[in-house]
């Protein structure tokens, strides 16, 4: 079974939290740059005296498929090199990937990932 976890994460963990992947053979994935809000709603900055709203704020979102019996460890990897404690941490969702194929050679499936 194959699964696709998206963590959407601080721009500042990035870099620890590839090589923490990295360091236990995770390689393959895929980055974007989004901005997004979670239950604060984004937060209110004092600017010169008023009051701005930033409600999307810029953070990272990575995409891994990966073999679901390495999903715990997946997890914890990205959960460990993310965290700082602070609200916007971020957070990690999960799907079922039905198919993958490797392009130059036609493998399918754990084969190709
Ligand atoms: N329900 C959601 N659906 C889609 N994306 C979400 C959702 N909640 C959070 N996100 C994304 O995750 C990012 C980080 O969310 P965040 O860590 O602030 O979540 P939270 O639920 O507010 O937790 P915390 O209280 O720790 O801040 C958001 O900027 C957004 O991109
Ligand atoms: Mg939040």
């Amino acid at each position: 079974m194959m699964i696709k976890v998206e963590a959407i994460i601080r721009q500042e963990r990035l870099d620890d939290v590839k090589v923490g992947l990295a360091n236990e053979g995770f390689f393959g994935m895929t980055m974007y740059n989004v901005r997004g809000r979670g239950r604060q709603k984004g937060y209110v900055l004092d600017f010169r005296g008023r009051e701005l709203r930033v409600d999307l704020l810029p953070k990272v979102k990575i995409e891994l498929v990966i073999d679901d019996r390495d999903l715990d460890k997946v997890v914890n990897l990205i959960s460990k090199n993310a965290y700082t404690g602070e609200i916007g941490d971020g957070k990690i969702f999960i799907y079922p990937v039905k198919e993958v194929i490797r392009i130059r050679t036609g493998e399918k499936g754990l084969q190709a990932i």
